[in-house]
This record gives structure tokens, sequence and C-alpha cells, in this order.
């Protein structure tokens, strides 16, 4: 049997004739000064997602440039190819609107140019996990690169980054503790360098991840952007893309159930973003893996938060980086861990976890017997309210609210919510919880960060930090509160959330793993059918794929189409 095609000569355009095919292309790309000797080394892609919209990824040039490096050095050949970059403040209506679009544009373009291996090149919060998403169904051998984090910023002698710390002082800003010459000054300070987000937000929690998954070198989650030591990552990542290219492993071996329990343990250990779970569900599917979220609540309960970073602790990305990153977690996990998982480099986690040394005092990875919080920063809710599940990030939740029976306050939509929530004939006070409806995956569509909903002007002015909060939605990793999110189904598609009403009574209890609509099956029965509910649509174009493919949470909020055909395993198994 003869080989499959090589280098430049996989997946050659169909004229009908190969010879012709390979001659054509050679042609073309000689037309940029290549030689034959160049022509015939592994061929190495490098995704580029470098864009003028996109500062957490304004390392870009330097990145690429330090992987081809890498490469060369390796026997390879560079080839840079650019692909959607998505920020999370320049992708209207909502960057998770567009995270499907930018995997079918990596796994594609993976797939339609000739390469090896591919070095995928991503940070801001929804890139990586498209990245991960379209190399797993394009199944060549991938190396993921981050960009790293940005650099901490200084206001009047302390210390911020984004954006826990936006989201702090726009609360200020909001109660009237602050005026507006102070606001405009924090916002020079709030984001010291190109890179992304310093607090434990989506980035960082999914650098932690794909670092977990097998997915980067060893140590490349935690450098910052602007660091030597991240060019260093990036061009050894360029010379481990050669080593995939000529031995693997190949994808299908290291995006296995070990390495996404592995990775399900990290980000509970972190006090990880909720949206790792809506990610690492999407990539698992593309691979066949079903997430279990019920097996990862149980490991919630035997995994504390270990990472003392912003939103659940005090410190940033670039202190973990000094504490040693991710070698000094998983070093600390290692009980937990499943050590057979295999990585990038052919090692498996265990071995990479030996090779990485005795580590070093330190305080921001804490101990498993001194841990920042006893439980996984995150917990499975189940109720009427939700059949499919709901989240809520315990750690960064107020523990006096965590069992709390309240009244609903009601939004519709975001509209509605912008509308009303400051106004001061809103019925509300803290004990309350206020609902919003509408910003599932296919409601507002692309499931916002809205989940966050501010806290009523009226009690914010009387001090109030915190009030229950439940809704459909997402919530940026970098927030904080006692908030529900991705109750399943969503109000959009007719679930129960659709028919709550103000003066509801809603229950949630953390310890129960509970958040029930205190209504009777028949009530909701009966409002139902009095108001049913009209799924969104699209008249064309991408809003038309999007609402008619969207899956809700629980399936990673993946296209149905982009999923595996197959299921081949869970996660925990
Ligand atoms: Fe890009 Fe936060 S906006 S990582």
């Amino acid at each position: 049997m003869s080989e499959a095609p090589k280098g430049l000569k996989k997946g050659l355009t169909n004229y009908g004739d190969q010879g012709f095919s390979l001659f054509l292309r050679k042609a073309f790309i000689k037309g940029a000064g290549y030689t034959d000797d160049a022509l015939d080394r592994p061929v190495i892609g490098i995704a580029n997602t470098g864009s003028s919209y996109n500062p957490c990824h304004g390392n870009m040039p330097q990145l690429v440039e330090a992987v081809k490096r890498g490469i060369l050095l390796a026997g390879g050949l560079p080839m840079d190819f650019p692909t959607i970059s998505v920020h999370e403040s320049f992708s209207a209506p909502t960057s998770m609107y567009l995270r499907n679009l930018m995997s079918m544009d990596t796994e594609e373009m993976v797939r339609a140019q000739p390469m090896d291996a591919v070095v995928l090149i991503g940070g801001c919060d929804k890139t990586v996990p498209a990245q991960l998403m379209g190399a797993a169904s394009a199944g060549i051998p991938a190396i993921q690169l981050i960009t790293g984090s940005m650099l901490t910023g200084s206001h009047r002698s302390e210390r911020v980054g984004a954006c826990t710390d936006c989201r702090r002082y726009w609360g200020k800003f909001r109660a009237e503790e602050i005026d507006d010459e102070e606001i405009a000054d924090v916002n020079n300070q709030l984001v010291a360098s190109v890179g992304t987000c310093s607090v434990m937000g989506t980035a960082s929690t999914m650098a932690c991840v794909a670092e977990a998954l097998g997915m980067t070198v060893p140590g490349g989650a935690s450098p910052p952007a602007v660091t030597a030591d991240r060019i260093r990552i990036a061009e050894q990542t360029g010379a481990q893309a050669v080593r995939l290219a000529r031995q693997g492993p190949g994808i299908d071996k290291v995006l296995t159930p070990a390495a996404f329990e592995n990775a399900l343990r990290v980000l509970l250990a972190i006090g990880g973003s909720t949206n790792g779970i809506v990610h690492l569900t999407a990539i698992a599917g593309r691979m066949g893996i079903d997430i279990d979220l019920a097996g990862l609540d149980r490991m919630g309960t035997q995994t504390p938060v270990l990472v003392d970073l912003k939103p659940s602790g005090q410190h940033y990305m670039e202190d973990f980086h000094k504490a040693g990153g991710m070698a000094t977690l998983l070093r600390e996990l290692k009980p937990l861990l499943r050590l057979e998982a295999m990585t990038v480099t052919g090692r498996t986690l265990g071995e990479e976890i030996e090779r990485s040394g005795p580590g070093f005092a330190q305080d921001v990875v804490r101990t498993l017997g001194n841990p920042i919080y006893p439980q996984g920063g995150l917990a499975v809710l189940r109720g009427n309210l939700a059949p499919g599940g709901a989240i809520i990030k315990q750690s960064a939740a107020d523990p006096r609210l965590m069992e709390h029976e309240g009244r609903a306050v009601v939004f519709e939509n975001s509209e509605d919510l912008a509308r009303r929530i400051d106004g001061d004939e809103l019925d509300v006070t803290a004990d309350d919880i206020l609902v919003l409806k509408n910003i599932g995956p296919k409601g507002a569509p692309g499931m916002p960060e809205a989940g966050y909903i501010p806290i009523p002007r009226k009690l914010a002015r009387t001090g109030v930090k915190d009030i229950v909060r439940v809704s459909d939605g997402r919530m940026s990793g970098t927030a904080f509160g006692t908030i529900v999110l991705h109750v399943t189904p969503e109000a959009a598609v007719g679930g129960p959330l659709a028919h709550v009403r103000n003066g509801d009574r809603i229950r949630l209890s953390v310890k129960n793993r509970e958040i029930a609509l205190l209504v009777s099956d028949a009530e909701l029965a009966r409002r139902a059918a009095a108001n049913p509910v009209a799924e969104p649509t699209a008249e064309r174009g991408y809003a038309k794929l999007f609402l008619q493919a969207v899956t809700q949470a629980d399936k990673g909020v993946d296209f149905d189409f982009l999923r595996a055909p197959r299921s081949v395993g869970k996660a925990p198994e």
C-alpha cells in the first residue's frame, strides 16, 4: 500500500491530473522564492490570528516569528495563514456567536491547505476553544500556542487588571462612589499591555485547560504576552510541531477521555470560568466524547480550589507564572490526575510532571491540605427550573446567598433589563432573585455574557454588593456573585424559564445542587399553553445557520452538524 501523501503533496487541488496539480502548486509557491529543498520538508501550518481588532493577540508578529524559528531549527517549513480572530469587545452581538464560525474556518483551512502539523496561536476567550474544536475535527497533529496574559497596571498605587477590576470600578462608579475623572483614569490603567485578561477569566482558564489537555508544550499556559518566556515557548512550540509531524502523536491520541478528565479537574482546581465547561463540552463533542455534568459535579466535591487568582482569590496570571505556573498546580493535583494521558510532547502528563522537578516555595498555588476553597469552583444545579442543568461558580458566590429562597423579579430580555434595572420604581429588595430570560444560545442569539446582571442602582446605592441572579446566559470568567447561569433548556426554546413570572418563589440550594421554581407542574403547563414560545429564526446568512443548528449549553453550544458522528466515550469515565 502506498504511503499517504505528505508535505506539499497533501490535499492537491483537483484538476483531474495529480502530477499537474503538484507541478502547478510548486510553480505558484516558487513565485514566493522557495527552493525545492525548502519545499521537500515537513510543512507546518501556523494559524495566525493577528488582527488590529484583537489586542489580546497584539504580540502575534513576535510569536509567529519565534514559531517559524523553532520550525526551521527542527528542519520543517513554516507556512503561516490567517483565520478569523475574535475579541470579546469587538464582536457584536457577542463573541460566542462567532466561536463556531472561527472553528469552521480553522477546520476547513487546516484541511484545505497542505500541512503535516499545525500550530494554533490563540489567546482571547473564544479563540483557543474555536481552534481546538477546529483542529479536533480536522484530525491532523496539532499544538496550541497561547498568546499570554497582559501585564497588570496601577491606579493610584493600587494594582489593577482586566477584567475583574473593570467590573469592580464600574460598580463603584454606578454606586456613585467615584466620579467621572477617576473612572477615566482607571480606564487607562486596566489593560497595561497587549495580551489576554490578567485574572482567571475565560482566557486564562482556557490556557490552563489547553495545557491540562496535553495540547501545549509544558509551561505553555502562563507566561505573560510580553515576556521572553512567552517567546521561548513559541520557539519550542514550533520545534515540537515538527516532531509531531514526523512521529506524532496525532490529536486523537491526545484528546482522549483521560485528557478531558484532567482538563475538568484543572478547571475546578483553578476556580476557572464557567465558560470553560461549555467550551470543553464542545471540544470533546468534536472527538465524540460526552462531558458528564453529574460526573463533573462529583469531581467538584473532591477537588478543592488551589489557585489564588482573582476573581476567586487575590493574584494575577503573572504571579501564577512566577509561582511556576501549571507545573506547580499539576504537581499538587497529581493524586487526582489521570497520569497516563498522552501530551503533544509524546510523553504522558505523569512523565511531564516528573520532569518539572520538585517545585519551590510560593504563595499562589495552595496545597491540597490548605485550599482557597474546599470544593471545586463550579457546581452543577438541577431542578424544575433547569431540567437540563445549570451552573453556579460557588467560589465566586456570597456564602450567605447559596441557600436562599426569594421572590422572582423578572426581566423578559436584555432590552427590558436595560430599560428598568436602574429605575427607582423597580420593585426589588436585596432578598429577591433577579431572573433574566432570552439570553441563551438562540435567545440573544449567541448566549452573551449578560448573566452578570447588575445590582439595581437603588440597591447598589444602599451598599448591596450581591443578590441571587438566574439566567440562561453566560457570565464573563472575570465576574463574581451568586449567579446561576446556563439554565437549560433556555427560555427561547420554551424551557421552564420562559414561564417564570414576577412574584414566583425560587429556591436556590447549592448544598442540594437545586434550582427550583416553586410553582406546580400544572400551573407551568397552563402558562405554557396560554403563551406558547415561538423559537427565533433568521431569513438568511450565518444568523440562519446559527439559529437552525446551535445546540443548548449542555451540548457545548456547538452546531449539531459539527459534532463527531459517533460517541466514543465520556469524561469523567
Ligand atoms: Fe481578550 Fe479578555 S478580552 S482575553
